[in-house]
């Protein structure tokens, strides 16, 4: 099998707004981050301070080797009052996009990744049909303003996310708001049963909204002028099952990834993004093998579910394929570069098979804030001080640097190269 990857192959690293930026104070996380029983370890606060120092990061990526820069513009930041779409903060990410054509990066922008502005929240989130009206105008005023520098847009990120969630919280029981949303919603005078945040929304009200607002949302960016490649991106699992659980597994990797793959057919890529495998027994998901290695997140080390999720991405949607996320959480860098050579092998297997698949992103530019986790898992390639914002690539950032520039995968057995 060759090592080199396709001409024109799109290497690059990604981020999302809320978790780098700093300062998203008109979003539903901010507030919820706040709260006096908040679900969050810690908030977001003034994250990487990536809003003021985007230019000095993608110089940073640009100088490592990556020529493609994944990122999401903020919602909260660009519609933060139902209707008032904010010209200040469209310019800002118009300057974000022309840095990265500045510095010949491919800008791969994201319009929805979790985050959402407080109102839309309140009102019932995805969870309410209004959200697919409301995302597909905001991605035709947001669309209009950028349509002419991006590189690739996906619409919104890992749209599979609140039924993966949902499905994980049901053991045998209906999913129900977490009572401390509730009071949360409820001490400020807020409909507490309309309260639903991205990752803390009942999955099965808030997918058929998802989807349709990912078409919706693709056909508005299309007629605002936006001519590149345009997709979804979905958190997938390696679903496998172990004696028993064959009937389980094909109906969770349905639920949770078929459905959403069908829907996409005929789109011009999908952004498959994944972490680790899952495993199914008769009774339900299987914890992770004993002596199995975990990461940060507490998941199981298994870089080849990328090549699984890719095979069933392409298989079912039969789109073309970017790698729209892939990482480790791990304070060993050593494992980031070992954990990430075996999934581009996998990558190159498949494009071995004639997979189309037309990039590698990785999870993630820098250490940031890991949602619910908060500044604890580390998935850069970057470390960030948190007291000085100062940055510093890590070794796998000049090792995969290398790689993107190369377009090649070296041996294994290369003494430069972790194995
Ligand atoms: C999300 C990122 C997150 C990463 C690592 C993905 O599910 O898109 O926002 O930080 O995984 O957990």
């Amino acid at each position: 099998m060759t090592a080199k990857f396709p001409q024109g192959f799109v290497w690059g690293t990604a981020t999302a707004a809320h978790q780098v930026e700093g300062g998203n104070t008109a979003s539903d996380f901010w507030a919820m981050e706040w709260a006096e029983h908040s679900l969050f370890a810690e908030p977001s606060g003034d994250a990487c301070d990536h809003y003021h120092s985007y230019e000095q990061d993608i110089a940073l990526l640009k100088g490592l080797g990556f020529g493609a820069y994944r990122f999401s513009i903020e919602w909260a930041r660009i519609e933060p009052e139902e209707g008032f779409i904010s010209r200040a903060a469209l310019e800002h990410y118009r300057r974000v996009i022309a840095s990265c054509r500045a510095a010949s990066v491919v800008p791969i922008v994201t319009f929805h990744h979790f985050t959402a502005p407080l109102w839309f929240t309140r009102d019932g989130g995805w969870e309410d049909k209004k959200s697919v009206d409301r995302f597909a105008r905001y991605c035709e005023r947001a669309g209009r303003g950028l349509s002419d520098l991006i590189g690739f847009a996906c619409t919104i990120n890992e749209a599979n996310v609140p039924m993966l969630i949902t499905a994980q919280c049901e053991a045998g029981k209906p999913w129900q708001r977490p009572d401390r949303i509730k009071a949360f919603a409820a001490e400020r005078g807020w409909d507490g049963e309309r309260f639903a945040p991205y990752l803390i929304c009942n999955g099965h009200s808030a997918t058929p909204n998802l989807i349709a607002a990912h078409r919706k949302g693709y056909e508005s960016l299309k007629s605002a002028g936006v001519t590149c490649p345009t997709g979804i991106t979905l958190a997938m699992q390696d679903w496998q099952a172990e004696p028993g659980g064959e009937a389980l597994r094909d109906r969770a990797s349905w639920l949770m990834d078929g459905q959403f793959l069908e829907s996409v057919r005929g789109d011009d890529f999908v952004g498959v993004q994944t972490y680790t495998r899952v495993r199914l027994g008769q009774g339900g998901m299987l914890p992770p093998p004993k002596n199995a290695e975990l990461t940060q997140m507490g998941y199981e080390f298994y870089p080849e579910a990328l090549e699984a999720t890719i095979r069933e991405a392409a298989r079912i949607s039969g789109c073309p394929i970017l790698v729209t996320e892939n990482g480790i959480g791990t304070e060993d860098d050593s494992r980031r570069m070992a954990y990430t050579r075996r999934a581009l092998e996998g990558v190159l297997r498949c494009l071995a098979d004639g997979i189309d698949v037309r990039g590698y992103i990785h999870w993630s530019l820098m250490d940031n804030f890991e949602w619910l986790e908060g500044y604890r898992p580390k998935f850069g390639l970057v470390g960030v001080n948190r007291e000085t914002q100062a940055r510093r690539p890590k070794p796998s950032a000049y090792w995969l640097g290398e790689i993107a520039k190369s377009n090649r995968l070296p041996p294994s057995n290369d003494p430069t190269v972790a194995t």
